[in-house]
Formats: C-alpha cells, sequence, structure tokens
C-alpha cells in the first residue's frame, strides 16, 4: 500500500528504533541499563489514584464526555493557574483540556497552517513539533538555541530574516532538551515578537515545577492572550504520563478554532481519569517539594556520571533531564552515546536527535532510581571509556 504524501520524510521516532535494537542486546544477556526516556518512574499521589477507583466503580460515568471536558476539571486548571502562575483564565472559554499535550502540538498545527506556510521552531527541540508541522502541510524553519546566548532564541538574527510566511512559532520553556529556564524578560519579548510579527506563539510548558520553585507561564505576560496560547500537562509535574491528561489555554477565540479540529478527531475523555487529574491539580507544595527531593537525589549522581564521562553541564537545569556537552575526543553525542551503550550497556541519548544544534551534547534523564544511577555509574568506571 502506498502511504500518502505527508508521511514522506515522517521517520519512525529514533527511540522506537533505538528500543528495538535495545531489546535485541537484552535478549543476547546485556541488561542494558536505559537513561534514555523521559517517563516518569514515580506514581501520582494515592489520593489521585483512590478518586480514579472509587470514581469508575459508578454506573453513570461511563458515557461519552463533552468535547469542552468537565466543567469541574476546567476550573480546576483555571484554579492552578490561579494559584502557581498567578494567570487569571476563564474556565468555561479559555481552557480546552487535552488527552496529553502532544496531541494539541499537532491539533494546533491541523488548525492554523496552510501548506507554504512557515514555522519556526527551537533546535535543539521536541522533536513533535517537526512532524507536527510536517504532518500539516507546513515548513519548518529552525531556529538555533545557543549555549552562549542561555539557549534563548537570538531575536537579533530572527529580525534579519525573512518572517513574513512564518504563522507560528514553537517555544518551551523550561526548555526540553537543554533545562533552561525562562525569565520574565524573555516571555515578554517572545510577546512582543509575535505581535510585531503577526506570529501565533506556542508555548509549551509541561516541565515547569520539575526541579524548578518559580513556575512560569507565558500566559503572565500582559497581552499574551492576543497572540500566544499555552500547552500543559501532568505527565511530569503530577506523575500521569500514562494516563494522558494536558491543556491547551488562551483567548476564547483560539480555543474554538481549536475546537473545530480536535472535535472532528476525538471525544472528550473518561469522566473518572477527568476528576483525578482535578484532584492531582489541586495538590499542595508539599507535592511538588516531594517530587523534587527524589529528583535532586538522583541529579546528584547524574553529575557524577556526568564527570566520569568528561562531559561540561550547567547546574541550573530545570526538567527532568540532564543536557551535557561531551569531551572533544569524540565527534558527536551519537559515537559517545554508542560507545557507552555497547562497551557499558547503558543508554544515554544523544543530543543530535532533537536537532542538529544538540549534535555535540547528549541527554540524560531523571527518571531512574538512584541504585539505578549507581550502577551505571560503576559500569562505566568498569569499561575505562
Ligand atoms: C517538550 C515536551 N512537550 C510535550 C511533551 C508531551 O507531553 P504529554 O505527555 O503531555 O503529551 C513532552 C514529552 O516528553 C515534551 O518533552
Amino acid at each position: 500500500m502506498v502511504t500518502a504524501k505527508r508521511l514522506n520524510g515522517i521517520g519512525e521516532y529514533y527511540f522506537s528504533t533505538k528500543l528495538r535494537e535495545i531489546d535485541e542486546l537484552n535478549k543476547q544477556g546485556k541488561q542494558i541499563i536505559n537513561l534514555g526516556i523521559g517517563s516518569p518512574d514515580l506514581p501520582p499521589h494515592p489520593d489521585v489514584v483512590k478518586v480514579l477507583q472509587e470514581e469508575s466503580a459508578k454506573p453513570n460515568v461511563h458515557a461519552y464526555q463533552n468535547y469542552k471536558g468537565s466543567p469541574l476539571l476546567r476550573n480546576a486548571f483555571a484554579q492552578w493557574y490561579q494559584t502557581w502562575y498567578q494567570v487569571e483564565l476563564n474556565a468555561d472559554t479559555e481552557i480546552l483540556p487535552l488527552i496529553g499535550s502532544k496531541e494539541g502540538i499537532m491539533h494546533i498545527c491541523m488548525t492554523y497552517l496552510n501548506e507554504g506556510d512557515e514555522v519556526l521552531l527551537p533546535n535543539p527541540g521536541y522533536p513533535t513539533y517537526r512532524s507536527a508541522v510536517t504532518l500539516a502541510g507546513g515548513t519548518c524553519v529552525d531556529y538555533e538555541l545557543k549555549e552562549e546566548l542561555q539557549y534563548f532564541p537570538d531575536f537579533e538574527a530572527l529580525e534579519t530574516t525573512d518572517l513574513s510566511k512564518v504563522k507560528l512559532m514553537w517555544v518551551n520553556y523550561p526548555q526540553m532538551p537543554t533545562g533552561q529556564l525562562p525569565t520574565k524578560q524573555l516571555f515578554e519579548q517572545l510577546v512582543a515578537f509575535g505581535k510585531k510579527h503577526n506570529i501565533l506563539i506556542c508555548h509549551d510548558n509541561p516541565y515547569s515545577f520539575i526541579l524548578n520553585d518559580t513556575p512560569r507561564s507565558l500566559m503572565s505576560v500582559a497581552g499574551a492572550k492576543d497572540i500566544a496560547i499555552e500547552l500543559n500537562s501532568l505527565s511530569k509535574s503530577q506523575n500521569m504520563a500514562g494516563w494522558r491528561v494536558g491543556m491547551l489555554c488562551g483567548a476564547k477565540e483560539r480555543i474554538d478554532e481549536i475546537i473545530r479540529f480536535k472535535s472532528n478527531m476525538d471525544s472528550g475523555m473518561f469522566l473518572p481519569v477527568q476528576l483525578a487529574a482535578a484532584k492531582a491539580l489541586s495538590l499542595g507544595k508539599e507535592w511538588y517539594t516531594s517530587v523534587n527531593a527524589i529528583y535532586k537525589q538522583r541529579r546528584e549522581k547524574v553529575y557524577q556520571l556526568l564527570d566520569l564521562l568528561h562531559c561540561k553541564y550547567s547546574k541550573n537545569q530545570a526538567g527532568m533531564f540532564m543536557w551535557a556537552s561531551i569531551p572533544d575526543n569524540y565527534a558527536d553525542g551519537y559515537t559517545l552515546s554508542d560507545d557507552v551503550l555497547y562497551k557499558a550497556n547503558v543508554f544515554i541519548t544523544p543530543g543530535g536527535i532533537f536537532g542538529s544544534a544538540g549534535n555535540k551534547y547528549i541527554r540524560i534523564s531523571l527518571c531512574g532510581s538512584v541504585e539505578k544511577f549507581q550502577e551505571a555509574i560503576e559500569r562505566i568506571q568498569a569499561a575505562q571509556l
């Protein structure tokens, strides 16, 4: 069967190919330690699981749900934004629950892009932006994030380029994979840039609570709703990646436009999942502190591991990963990753999968126990790389 042209250039996700290779190595008895994948290994709060159990046992919760989600969940999102980001959102009109933020990336691209429309994408950045733009028929235009510019967009350089066909810009802070935190000034610059060039600024914000005490939202900038939308997620901050709960917020007009596409793709989430998600959003500071205490212990181990590999890194990173530059004796992160995989049976993500600007870097996930990191350190020591 010939696949549609829109799939041209859309490859299999790097991790699925690599996981198959790791499976093969495991079948040969290698017991690879996988430090690559960013899926939280810790459980959600027990009260969240309890709500799901109790609600799903009721007879009247199994029907199709509203496309815009339960008002209870939308109110919980509004309250969450007010409490943590000091952003006021109208729960009826400015919030759209999503089945994870990843689907939102696709919905946004399908809603706004025509053939030939250009989209600014961070390099390095989350690979899904590129796939979604391509699938929707748009044209990807990379903007490089450089370490010496704090991994912020180089606005001066962007101003010298032809932006006349650019319709959207994807941004993501805390940034994945670099772990770079945003500043208030950066967010203000983004909103001003969007307004000046009439570019819809799409901010993807799933990491603001991880290893970060000051969560920020792009929507806190005055006038942001005129030109920006924001995605958020319970995957990382509430340890609910497999539950698939996220959200989109923005002006009523944007929400209505995106619903025109989304309501033709799927229906509302299972009500007990929505009610449990609302519970998760109401958790207090102790929740975030307890999760971060564990990530901090792990991060100490990852520092040791990176030192062993002679990698350089900032200790001021947020999110579930550590980003580090590789030593000169390796041509790129792929070579280092393969060396560590084949000699020490440890898998580390090469930075190049996030774009060419990541070639000289690697990324290590914090989603593993301290014991697992210790074992990885011992293996790397023994392999004498
Ligand atoms: C930058 C970024 N955005 C979005 C996602 C997707 O998150 P969700 O589970 O909400 O779909 C991820 C997941 O890894 C991510 O790293």
